[in-house]
């Protein structure tokens, strides 16, 4: 019901509008075109005005010579009457094929008729043309006093001529016409020359996108420069770097791709040698052995491939980014909960220390594997019967989470190394993929914060995480 045509037509104009708008020849062209048409719009009233002058002068020229031509055929007698025989002349001057009807009265001084039209308007001034009405038409009106041989000395007559406008209406279009015209005709010239030029200066662009798409699918070559103006080699520039950007990228993803197919070869060629050796022991207790062998050996497998599959997701770009609101004490206090066992059985003293909600930004799932890794680290390598202290604090600008445990802790040299992917420190535990601490980097990086390693008191491993912090949203409930 409510579906009238109107919106939709206002939206239809709005999507040809933004497409224009976003055409660089169409701006160009509006540009020059459009302030062109103005001073054109501007020019054509001048021009008008112009004309009418132009067209008023030449009739009141016709009616100055007319009134000239009859005045000078008044004539007095001997008698003083005063008496005119109006040349033709006088009217057919008017009579250049626009019908226009001509009316005239000569007075003389003292007012009387001669001959004419006695009601004729009277113009304000002598000798310059007037607009007037005269029996229901529009007339240009002009008066001449004229002396008259024969007269008392101050003695003239007064002729008046008047004319209908058709000829001085058809001489102003003509005149105004014509200069129309020219001016049309420059709107065009320049709109043609603006396109040409347009197209002219385009080509290095156009060329420089085929050049783009004539690049295989594999190469990545730096475009040079000097084959664009000089206006558009940031633009070269800018896209060269981005090229080399993705170059490195797509090097370092083949490097991940090809070190996770080896990583994964080992392990699967050790699966496949256990499950023979079992299909083949007849002692049920070897069998059972090389079993439990081998179902530890898938358990590694599926740990690598789930590694591989979270830190696929912390990649920058691999999915769209998401700002939740974390309190950093809950995710810990959660994961913590999920490694109660864990601590239980290897008799690990896991305590926690935090006070209040510290609230980030940042990718919730992601940040609570960053915790999940710091933590399966602490228990993994801290000895059995050791302490491992998680703690959250909050300060101005920070939140920072740490996890201190008192396992072997890292070798200097090594600290910078254990955040490589695949990177592990052999002599301290066989098993494990290599790649917590380069999720934990990454996850960091991706909430713009910052991750440390120090030696805890104990000896042990500190792990220090600082993310920026956000102030309590005002409609969240503040928690205590
Ligand atoms: N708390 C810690 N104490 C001592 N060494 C540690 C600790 N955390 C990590 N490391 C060392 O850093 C190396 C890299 O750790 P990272 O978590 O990246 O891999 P991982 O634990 O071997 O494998 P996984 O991907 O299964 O976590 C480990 O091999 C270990 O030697
Ligand atoms: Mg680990």
């Amino acid at each position: 019901m409510a579906s009238d045509g109107k919106p939709q037509t206002q939206s239809k104009f709005r999507r040809l509008w933004k497409r224009l708008s976003e055409s660089l020849r169409v701006q160009l062209l509006l540009w020059i075109v459009l302030p062109l048409i103005g001073v054109i719009c501007v020019n054509l009233v001048i021009s008008f005005q112009s004309a009418e002058a132009t067209a008023d002068l030449v009739s009141d020229q016709l009616l100055l010579a007319s009134a000239r031509v009859i005045a000078e055929a008044v004539t007095v007698d001997t008698n003083g009457t005063v008496a005119v025989d109006i040349p033709p002349a006088a009217l057919e001057m008017f009579d250049i094929g626009h019908g226009d009807r001509v009316f005239y009265r000569v007075l003389t001084a003292w007012g009387t008729l001669v001959s004419g039209f006695d009601n004729l308007p009277e113009p304000k001034k002598e000798q310059v043309g007037e607009d007037a009405v005269f029996r229901d038409s529009p007339v240009r009106v002009l008066t001449l006093n004229h002396p008259v041989i024969g007269l008392a000395r101050d003695a003239e007559v007064s002729v008046s001529v008047a004319v209908t406008l058709n000829g001085e209406r058809a001489m102003r279009q003509r005149l105004w016409l014509s200069d129309f015209t020219k001016q049309v005709l420059l709107v065009l010239v320049a709109g043609f020359v603006a396109i040409v030029g347009l197209q002219r200066g385009l080509t290095p662009v156009l060329r420089l996108r085929d050049a783009v798409r004539e690049q295989g699918r594999e190469r990545l070559d730096p475009f040079s420069p000097e084959t664009v103006q000089t206006e558009l080699r940031p633009l070269v520039h800018a896209l060269n770097d981005y090229m080399e950007r993705v170059q490195s990228q797509m090097a370092a993803q083949r490097r991940f791709v090809s070190n996770a197919a080896h990583q994964l070869r080992t392990p699967l060629t050790l699966v496949a040698t256990q499950a023979s050796f079992a299909a083949r022991e007849q002692d049920n207790d070897r069998r059972n052995e090389a079993l439990q062998a081998l179902r530890s050996s898938t358990k590694q497998l599926a740990r690598l491939a789930s590694q591989l599959l979270t830190l696929s997701r912390a990649e920058p770009g691999s999915r769209r980014p998401r700002r939740d609101r974390v309190d950093m004490t809950a995710a810990t206090r959660q994961v913590l909960d999920t490694y109660a066992e864990t601590a239980l059985r290897r008799q690990i003293d896991l305590g926690f220390e935090a006070s209040e909600p510290a609230f980030v930004e940042g990718d919730g799932p992601m940040l609570s594997e960053m915790i999940v890794n710091l933590i399966d680290n602490a228990l993994r390598y801290t000895p059995v019967g050791g302490t491992v202290t998680v703690s959250v604090s909050k300060g101005d600008e920070w939140v920072q989470l740490r996890v201190e445990d008192n396992g072997p802790g890292i070798p200097d040299d090594e600290r910078a190394k254990v955040f490589e992917r695949f990177y592990r420190i052999m002599d301290v535990q066989p098993e494990g993929s290599g790649l917590g601490l380069a999720i934990v980097k990454e996850v960091v990086d991706g909430a713009d914060g910052t991750v440390s390693l120090g030696t805890s008191p104990s000896g042990g491993l500190t792990v220090d995480i600082k993310l920026p912090t956000i102030k309590q949203d005002r409609s969240e409930p503040v928690l205590s």
